[in-house]
């Protein structure tokens, strides 16, 4: 007998972003974190998850392309999981539930984003792979569609123990909307798990612009990176102790009250910090590239603009691991930012991956702007081939989805 589930799940980037573990294998942070969710109609993972008493062994396919699975690596350990938490739910209370615990699987991943996006994919892989296995057992509901009377189920946060297993910040994309990673105290890690700010109807009108600036792959993985970063440097212990737990409580209220101005500005600075932390780190980590800093100095150009004429800030950006922008601003905006990123880099919108924003231009063509009055065009020159690859307009979205079962 065959059982066969199939689960989304979306991307997420945080605004106090997790970089440091205290537990290497249950994947233990350093710090509390904090992200927008973002909407699964442009990124998403996609995973279905067979289980049948036939299957001779458990195994994965990413994109198509069959995976080893390491025993006692991340993915198993995810599944051990699973299956205890279907064994003590599910049947050891009903004796007539089939043992699926027992049973092998064969689980199959798909990102929609192309792995050339130079998007970590690792977040939202192992929450649609939780998802869908879960929904497997019959351990969760997550709805089909998203719906603005969609709360999450009850076992999201549960169920977030497990993605954290996979990828820490995997555990962030159980949640629509925002989202924090409490880092918790237990050696244990149970009370290391996401919870939920605010749904994503709460602030519908902040939007995400990615600008792809580099769809390699990047130099130092974040695992490797930031077990170097604990080990090296001091920074960090400051930023953990002395300025994480303020900023994870004035971001909470920042994003309760819809307050733009100081979400930009602890998420700017959040970023900033992050990549001071990598550059403290010995050997020193470069994420951004003088693409990246060029987007910096035109957001940074464009918020003086804006406070100087309306007080209001309008832009946040922040970086991962790598030199890709996502700039955070409100609905708005969108338009003028995109004329002026287009003044300093010439997208080839042909090749480019680009979302959602094409009505707001006649003829469906984005074109660059004369750049405005008062901006001081020279902030930022780029003088490298190396440029904005694309842009992809997204907004804030929903948690994973169960989209089939049988
Ligand atoms: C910079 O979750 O990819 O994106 O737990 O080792 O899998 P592992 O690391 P990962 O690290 C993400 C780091 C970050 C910041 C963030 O997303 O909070």
């Amino acid at each position: 007998s065959l059982y066969q589930t199939t689960a989304s799940a979306p991307v997420n980037i945080a605004c106090i972003k997790y970089w440091g573990k205290r537990d290497t294998t249950l994947i233990l942070p350093t710090n509390s974190s904090l992200s927008v969710t973002l909407s699964q109609d442009n990124l998403r993972s996609t995973t279905t998850s067979r289980s049948d008493s036939s299957f001779t062994k458990t195994r994965l396919w990413l994109n198509g392309v069959e995976e080893e699975i390491k025993p006692n690596g991340r993915l198993d350990r995810c599944l051990a999981e699973l299956r205890k938490m279907r064994k003590e739910n599910v049947e050891d209370k009903n004796p007539n539930a089939p043992k699926l615990n027992t049973w092998n699987l064969h689980i199959a991943s798909y990102n929609n984003f192309p792995t050339a996006a130079g998007l970590a994919s690792s977040a939202s892989g192992f929450a649609a792979l939780t998802a869908s296995v879960a929904a497997l057992y019959g351990l969760n509901s997550f709805p089909s569609s998203p719906s603005t009377s969609y709360s999450p189920p009850a076992t999201a946060s549960q169920l977030s123990l497990i993605a954290r297993q996979g990828s820490g910040s995997a555990c962030r994309s159980l949640f629509g909307g925002f989202v924090a990673w409490e880092m918790g105290n237990n050696p244990d890690g149970k009370d290391s798990l996401a919870v939920q700010v605010a749904p994503e109807s709460h602030w519908p009108s902040l939007h995400a612009l990615i600008c792809v600036v580099n769809s390699g792959k990047k130099g130092t993985s974040s695992t490797a990176g930031m077990q170097n970063t604990v080990l090296t440097s001091s920074l960090l212990q400051h930023r953990i102790k002395d300025v994480v737990p303020s900023r994870m409580s004035a971001i909470t209220q920042a994003i309760l009250s819809k307050d733009f101005d100081s979400f930009a500005k602890i998420t700017m600075q959040d970023s900033n910090q992050f990549h001071a932390v990598a550059l403290d780190t010995f050997p020193p980590i470069f994420y951004m590239n003088d693409v990246s800093r060029a987007i910096i100095a035109i957001i940074t150009e464009l918020n003086r603009v804006s406070v100087e004429e309306t007080g209001h800030l309008v832009a946040a950006y922040t970086f991962d691991a790598g030199p890709n922008a996502v700039i955070y601003t409100e609905a708005e905006h969108i338009k003028t930012i995109i004329q002026l990123l287009l003044n300093y880099f010439p997208i080839d919108f042909a090749a480019a991956p680009f979302h959602d924003s094409f009505a707001l231009f006649e003829g469906g063509h984005p074109k660059a702007a004369p750049i405005p009055k008062g901006f001081n065009e020279n902030v930022s020159r780029v003088w490298e081939k190396d440029s904005v690859k694309g842009l992809i307009h997204t907004k804030i979205g929903d948690g994973p989805r169960v989209l089939g079962e049988e």
